[in-house]
């Protein structure tokens, strides 16, 4: 008896195991990372400069192709500023400006996120495990040209905003999407690449995007899983894989899948296009007339191109992005208008105070938390305008202050005019600073 229940045992293991390797998967990419084992097509390749935009947005931004722009920055005069943590220490001297730092080199969603000035950033990230990734700060925008390929108006208008990357290496990202078109470009360092087209692999880009709210996969990218992700059995599938060095951009159209490893101590600067107003962009011989290298336009000189909807459109926008980003309770809501007023709310009473107000009349039911019905709610019954009167009041305190410590620390913004110290600020700009329509034509000129 005792051995007939042995001899079942035995047998039900080779059926079991039986079947376990005929459904496992014997792909050469398992449980290795993301990508790796191809196979890899060829990307578009353009070298020593970028096209211009008329063939950019006609080529690639219309046609939703990847391109690669080799060495399309090496004569920026400014390229060699990021050699040395030495000139951005010197850069960033009595600076306050507050960045937000990741606490893990392998990107997840759930990390914590540290806030600290740069100059403290910079005698740190080479020791910790600290990974920067932020909206260009004030103060280094006049290092920052655009792309050539968006020099002119029409292109230059697709602009929505420039986030910087900076780390000592050994970065990895999630395998995401971006609801954004953007051009890429390493400063410092090494990147890799790894994309996917997912107008051509539908199946993919549902499976393994299985974080819907956060377009990202949950996979471990160091590890995949092909049990578990099938559509990446598929012959058909390919990668493109793409190294870039200092110097080199790349272009990743709108939601192509995408997955970033960096080598080395890494600065690379990201430029998101809107793709909605991509979409609408029209970039011809007519619209758009080439500018010359001396009016090329600088972070700190781009001005939000001219909107036919108030400002407080943008507001609701904004509002609801962070709904949609899962950012929902007074702590969120504080730092990410902190993050794009580039001043710490909680830094001063009675802005804290006030935001604590303007967080209440949003939050109808007071639970804590803003839904988008309580958006659309303050919407529908005019509540916005008392909000609104508040974020202004804010926005007052928040200038007179900066205002000062802009003078103090020589940021030399082409654009002195003390009423637009949001000016740059393309993520809100409009919503909160919405009484300098009297220069509204001169600023659009420099477009
Ligand atoms: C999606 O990601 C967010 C964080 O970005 C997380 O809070 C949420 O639980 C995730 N949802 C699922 C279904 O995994
Ligand atoms: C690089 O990051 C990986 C995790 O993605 C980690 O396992 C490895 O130890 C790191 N290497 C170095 C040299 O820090
Ligand atoms: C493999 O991918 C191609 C292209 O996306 C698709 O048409 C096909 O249905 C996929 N095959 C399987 C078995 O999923
Ligand atoms: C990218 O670099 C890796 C080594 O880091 C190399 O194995 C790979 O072949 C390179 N890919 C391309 C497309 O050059
Ligand atoms: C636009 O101008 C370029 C060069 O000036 C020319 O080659 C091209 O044919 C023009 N395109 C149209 C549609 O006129
Ligand atoms: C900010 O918004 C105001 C009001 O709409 C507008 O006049 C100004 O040009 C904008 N500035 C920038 C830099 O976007
Ligand atoms: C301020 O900046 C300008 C140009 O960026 C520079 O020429 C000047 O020397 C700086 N002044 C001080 C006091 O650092």
């Amino acid at each position: 008896m005792c051995n007939h229940q042995q001899l079942f045992i035995t047998y039900l293991y080779v059926v079991l195991s039986f079947f376990v390797h005929l459904s496992a998967s014997r792909h050469p990419g398992h449980l290795k990372p993301f990508g790796s084992s191809g196979p890899f097509r060829q990307i578009d390749e353009l070298t020593d400069t970028f096209p211009d935009p008329i063939a950019f947005f006609d080529q690639y931004v219309s046609k939703l192709r990847p391109v690669i722009f080799r060495q399309a920055i090496k004569n920026d005069p400014h390229l060699s500023l990021w050699n040395k943590d030495e000139n951005l220490k010197e850069i960033f001297l009595n600076n306050n400006e507050i960045v937000h730092i990741e606490t893990s080199k392998k990107e997840s969603r759930q990390q914590d996120i540290l806030s600290m000035t740069m100059t403290e950033f910079l005698t740190r990230y080479q020791n910790e495990e600290l990974y920067l990734v932020e909206e260009v700060p004030n103060i280094l925008r006049p290092y920052f040209t655009l792309p050539t390929c968006l020099q002119c108006k029409p292109a230059l208008e697709t602009f929505q905003v420039a986030m910087l990357w900076f780390s000592s290496g050994n970065t990895s990202s999630v395998v995401h999407t971006d609801d954004y078109d953007n051009i890429n470009c390493v400063l410092q360092g090494d990147k890799q690449f790894i994309l996917v087209d997912p107008y051509i692999f539908k199946e993919v880009a549902s499976e393994i995007i299985d974080n819907y709210s956060g377009s990202y996969s949950s996979m471990d990218v160091d590890q995949v899983d092909y049990n578990k992700y099938r559509s990446l059995n598929n012959d058909t599938l390919y990668y493109y894989q793409v190294n870039l060095s200092k110097g080199d951009c790349l272009f990743i159209p709108y939601v192509w899948i995408h997955q970033v490893r960096s080598k080395n101590r890494n600065i690379a600067v990201n430029y998101w296009l809107d793709h909605e107003r991509v979409k609408r962009a029209i970039v011809d011989n007519n619209t758009c007339q080439l500018t010359s290298k001396s009016d090329f336009v600088r972070l700190d000189t781009l001005q939000w191109p001219n909107q036919e909807t108030p400002n407080i459109e943008y507001l609701r926008n904004f509002m609801l992005d962070l709904v949609d980003e899962e950012f929902r309770n007074f702590k969120e809501w504080t730092r990410e208008f902190s993050k794009n007023l580039n001043f710490d709310l909680r830094s001063d009473v009675e802005t804290i105070t006030l935001f604590a107000e303007f967080f209440n009349v949003i939050d109808v039911n007071e639970n804590g938390f803003v839904t988008t019905n309580e958006i659309d709610y303050i919407f529908d019954n005019d509540k916005i305008t008392e909000a609104y009167e508040i974020l202004q009041d804010i926005l007052d305190i928040v200038d007179r202050k900066l205002e000062k410590s802009q003078r103090t620390t020589n940021t030399s913004i082409g654009n002195s005019d003390e009423d637009d110290m949001f000016s740059d600020d393309h993520s809100i700009n409009g919503t909160l600073s919405g009484d300098e329509t009297e220069d509204e034509d001169n600023e659009h000129d420099e477009l």
